[in-house]
């Protein structure tokens, strides 16, 4: 019997939630199932809103310095979840893992400078570097019996001296791959040897589900440690995305000088009391929060792909190996992806990520958020269903 009660319900509209509140600015109709922005619809550990409310109670806000408790609850969980023991002075706040792909971006490169992504990944690190004006270089992932590998021999061959960043997803959005020791390894070696540095986003790494265990990039070889930057954070974990308290690690000292240096050049590295609170709250106090939570996606998830395997066999679940979010193959429906989308949007009442968003080897998919109870789950696959059917019967 589960303590916390993953089933109940509870109405986001009306509290700016993006996922609900930005139905009708982002998808035409406010009128949807919302199974998009990569949030969940559970609340979020007790320890972290008892903390806050404690907090609140004092009354008095102001400037607010990181205690040792906030660094010695990141150094803790990363070193008991993940095996990788980090030094305090690796660590630096971030506002926010997108912002710091773009704070490394600005910091580290120029406009000559080209990034590499491994797509389809999550759109911001192809939008971020453009937006930056830096020239992308698209290394796309293979896709072998249903799940995604890296081209390590397409990267060897797309490399030339103009790429000087790689941006890893890892684990991988929107494809749930745990990336192996050995896939890391490679990809250490071939961008060390190449002069090109390696960002690790590793937001989704507390959400893997066993037996795959996160292997952090930065602990896999001297290589991947000497030329990586590392962004952590609770957000995902716990369900705290708007608290925003993401992290820096980076072991090399002198890419953490440049790049602290970068940050404090604006103060960008000064976090906000509810931030510092908050994650070293979830970190101490929602491990038990965190197993039942990946206990009651991870049923979703085999919710989702039995019920396509039985109902909607056209449609098919690649199982992530991490994470909320489940990477729907529907290329079996033949649509092209204009009507793919209208199918879950006009006549399902489903508001998903649209796969072209992730750039190469996404036309065809859809992106589900499975983070959200069961029973909007069994509602969101009945709609298709539904849906599908009456459009097979109408051509
Ligand atoms: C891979 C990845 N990185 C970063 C983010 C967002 O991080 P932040 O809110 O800290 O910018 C997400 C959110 O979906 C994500 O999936």
């Amino acid at each position: 019997m589960s303590k916390y009660n993953f089933d109940k319900i509870i109405d986001r509209e009306g509290t700016n939630a993006l996922k609900t509140d930005a139905l009708l600015s982002r998808y035409g109709s406010a009128d949807l199932i919302p199974l998009w922005v990569a949030d969940m619809d559970f609340l979020s550990p007790p320890a972290v809103s008892e903390a806050i409310i404690e907090r609140a109670k004092h009354g008095i806000f102001g400037y607010t310095c990181p205690s040792q408790s906030y660094y010695d609850s990141i150094i803790n969980w990363v070193g008991s979840r993940h095996n990788w023991k980090i030094e305090q002075e690796w660590l630096t706040f971030i506002p926010g893992i997108v912002k710091g792909i773009a704070f490394v971006i600005d910091c580290f490169t120029t406009k000559e400078d080209k990034v590499i992504i491994q797509p389809p990944v999550y759109h911001p690190f192809r939008i971020i570097p453009t937006l930056h004006h830096r020239p992308i270089v698209d290394n796309q992932l293979i896709l072998e019996a249903g799940q995604y590998k890296m081209d390590l021999a397409g990267l060897k061959k797309i490399i030339d001296r103009d790429c000087k960043l790689l941006i890893l997803c890892n684990p991988h959005n929107p494809g749930g791959r745990v990336w192996t020791k050995q896939e890391l390894i490679d990809i250490a070696e071939i961008c060390y040897d190449n002069n090109i540095l390696v960002i690790s986003d590793e937001i989704h790494s507390d959400l893997a589900f066993t037996p795959n265990k996160h292997v952090p990039f930065a602990n896999v070889s001297e290589k991947a440690a000497q030329n990586s930057i590392t962004f952590m954070a609770p957000s995902k974990t716990f369900n705290i995305a708007g608290i925003v308290s993401s992290y820096s690690i980076i072991p090399n000292k002198e890419l953490r000088d440049k790049f602290n240096k970068y940050l404090e050049s604006s103060e960008l590295e000064e976090g906000h009391i509810f931030a510092y609170l908050a994650a070293q709250a979830a970190y101490e106090g929602g491990g038990e929060w965190l197993s039942e939570a990946k206990n009651y996606i991870w049923n979703n998830i085999t919710f989702v792909d039995e019920y396509l395997k039985a109902n909607i066999p056209q449609i098919k679940a690649m199982i992530p190996e991490a994470s909320f979010l489940v990477w729907l193959d529907c290329r079996e429906l033949g649509l092209p992806q204009k009507e793919l989308v209208s199918l879950f949007v006009d006549d399902a009442k489903l508001a998903l990520n649209d796969g072209v968003m992730f750039g190469a080897g996404g036309a065809g998919y859809m992106r589900m958020n499975v983070g959200t109870p069961r029973a909007n789950i069994e509602k969101a696959l009945d709609n298709l269903k539904k849906a599908i059917e009456t459009k097979q019967t109408r051509s």
